[in-house]
């Protein structure tokens, strides 16, 4: 950034694939002289649930926390954080992407306490149990059940920090640890196409405008695989929805309770200072959160979300004309 003024900077930030080509080279070359190389880092990503890198950015001076998802604010250092989570995801060989259907396409969005009293200003100073993000949509390979059009959900979520005045921890349970805690039975069981997902609140507005308010969509949808045989491994794709109903079966549904609380013994917990950035691999493990609480705006809470994912097997169905990074729907 040094050199370069803040519109040509921001400019930059329209394009992740260009920018994430540009700055790789450069993560690469500093790695060589560790005596790493990105493929290690690649095959790390994909063992390990996590990648935390302290002051992997500087954070100087900052507006008021916002207090609402969109716009991010433009600053040095949000672009700072958005530029360096763009470099990191692309060291991943992940795009940095979007879908329309939430927070309008935004590329980043901010996570913050929201002022007020609705359901949605609980639920982001409330602690959250842990979730794979953009849970309805199917995981990268599988076409979902409804729409081919629909994308996969993100390999990779990114979270920069730039405030956390009381050390609030995300917490990450790795896929590996939690299905230790359970029986082969119930691992087979959650396995079978047998589950129900809603889609995530942030997500149900942006549905419904796509596909309208009565379309199949936009509602809890039956018959889901939560676990899948992946390489030596298993991906998972969870939200609290599908431990939070019962099932025809008895042992669907105790397989899913007994996988919520499997998670909760496994969870470790990480804190996002400014100038980190956090990388939780979406498909390896469940991420969430401790209690934010504190008021909107001022000094409050603020991290950077964004997504990775491996777009290289996506047909031009699963993405918006209009853009560089934002995909259906
Ligand atoms: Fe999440």
């Amino acid at each position: 950034m040094r050199g370069t003024t803040l519109d040509v900077c921001l400019s930059a930030l329209d394009h992740p694939d260009a920018l994430g080509d540009t700055l790789r080279p450069a993560i690469e070359a500093l790695l060589a002289q560790a005596g790493v190389s990105l493929y290690d880092i690649q095959q790390r990503a994909w063992t390990m649930p996590l990648i935390h890198l302290r002051s992997a950015f500087e954070v100087g001076d900052l507006p008021e926390t916002p207090t609402t998802f969109i716009p991010v604010p433009d600053a040095e250092s949000t672009v700072a954080a958005r530029a360096c989570a763009i470099a990191c995801l692309a060291a991943l060989n992940s795009d940095t992407i979007s879908y329309g259907s939430e927070n309008d396409g935004h590329l980043f969005v901010n996570l913050v306490p929201f002022p007020g009293e609705g359901e949605m200003a609980e639920k982001s100073k409330g602690s959250m149990r842990g979730h794979t993000d953009a849970v309805y949509f199917p995981v990268r390979g599988q076409v979902h059940e409804l729409d081919d059009r629909i994308a996969p959900s993100p390999d990779f979520v990114c979270l920069s920090g730039l405030r956390n005045p009381d050390q609030t921890a995300t917490t990450v349970m790795p896929l590996s640890d939690v299905l230790r805690q359970l029986s082969q039975d119930d691992i087979e069981e959650l396995v079978k196409p047998q589950y129900v997902i809603r889609p995530q609140k942030t997500f149900t507005s942006g549905l419904k405008l796509i596909f309208g308010n009565r379309s199949p969509l936009a509602r809890p949808m039956e018959g889901i695989q939560l676990l899948f045989e992946a390489g030596d491994g298993y991906w998972i794709r969870y939200s609290h929805s599908a431990s939070d109903s019962d099932y025809d079966s008895a042992a669907a549904t105790s397989a899913a309770k007994r996988f919520e609380q499997a998670c909760l013994a496994c969870s470790t917990a990480v804190v996002i200072a400014p100038g980190d950035i956090l990388i939780v691999n979406n498909r390896l493990g469940l991420h969430g959160r401790g209690v934010v609480g504190g008021e909107a705006g001022g000094t409050s809470r603020w991290l950077l979300r964004t997504y990775g994912l491996d777009t290289r097997e996506l047909n031009p169905a699963q993405r918006y004309p209009d853009s560089p990074y934002k995909l259906f729907p």
